[in-house]
């Protein structure tokens, strides 16, 4: 196997999460958005795996599908010791269109299935009137996929409460997982807890706030006084609140430290004291807001 990682490090035994089907999805994956170079991908794709990684999450609109192909196959990286999560882009929504643009990602990944398939942004009302009922065809080809067996897992990205409860009107089945941006300062309490009774993985995009929280003084005591980072903190933070995290990183060493995060637990004082900090960055976008992305 070629490998072209030069970081140094233990591997991590990373925790899977159940989701309601049975699939085992691993707790920490990595990944890949504005990560497109195929050298950089292999590098890091490579690294993640050795440090325990077996997550690795993209989307038709990070441009990075075929690039990621190339990655797996210069790592020799078996497939089946890999789940690759993929989401359809905005421009596809519908029965028919989606289906046929999962065929196209399957296609540029080089691959049979993917693990879990998402829908990447719901239909929000200021650009469709229509949106229950398109993000409800959308869902329904996502279904076909899933009976299929076209792909493992189905689930979507960035709906909030509404476009859930919505989609349960019509759904045969519920999504297994909702991917959102979810960090300290970024709680996101209410959207956390429908998940969680109604058996959707939370799973946090931007769990380090785009990085944008590192810096934060009380995370960065809390660190210090844990001999942990405040990456480690943060992730360790969504972990004890049950969110499955991908952290992205293009630094090998740092996929070490993302994974490292299953040999301490925070106190309940501390669990408290990272619940209050203050919203200090991320990305912030709103599903109902966001009008720029079709
Ligand atoms: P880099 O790629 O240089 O490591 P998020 O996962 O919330 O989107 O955050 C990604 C950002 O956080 C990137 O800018 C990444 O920079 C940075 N980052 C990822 N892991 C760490 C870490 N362990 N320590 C500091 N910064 C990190």
């Amino acid at each position: 196997m070629n490998r072209p990682c030069k970081a140094q490090g233990e591997a991590v035994r990373i925790e899977d999460m159940l989701l309601s089907n049975g699939v085992a999805l691993p707790s920490i994956g990595l990944g890949t958005w504005q990560i497109t170079k195929p050298e950089l991908l292999a590098e890091l794709v490579a690294c993640a795996y050795d440090a325990g990684y077996r997550l690795l999450d993209t989307a038709a609109a990070y441009g990075n599908e075929i690039a990621l192909a190339k990655a797996l196959r210069s790592t020799g990286i078996p497939r089946d010791k890999l789940l690759l999560s993929d989401k359809v882009w905005n421009t596809s929504r519908g029965y028919q269109a989606v289906q046929e643009a999962c065929r196209k990602s399957l296609k540029k990944l080089k691959t049979d299935f993917l693990d879990l398939y998402l829908i990447h942004w719901p239909a929000g009302s200021k650009l469709h009137p229509d949106w229950a009922e398109l993000n409800a065809e959308t869902w329904r080809g996502m279904e076909a996929l899933y009976q299929e067996g076209l792909v493992r897992a189905i689930g979507v990205c960035n709906f909030k409460q509404h476009h859930l409860q919505e989609l349960k009107k019509t759904a045969a089945i519920l999504p297994l997982v909702n991917q959102f941006e979810f960090h300290p300062g970024m709680n996101q309490e209410e959207l956390l807890r429908y998940c969680q009774q109604n058996q959707i993985q939370p799973q946090a995009s931007s769990p380090l706030g785009n990085g944008q929280i590192l810096a934060q003084e009380e995370l960065c005591k809390i660190a210090a006084e844990r001999k942990k980072t405040p990456a480690q903190i943060c992730l360790r933070w969504a972990r004890q609140k049950g969110v499955a995290v991908l952290p992205k990183t293009a630094n090998p060493r740092r996929l070490y430290e993302n994974a490292d995060v299953f040999d301490f637990a925070l106190s309940a004082a501390e669990m408290q004291r990272i619940d209050q900090l203050p919203y200090c960055g991320g990305l912030g976008l709103d599903a109902d807001e966001v009008t720029t992305f079709g």
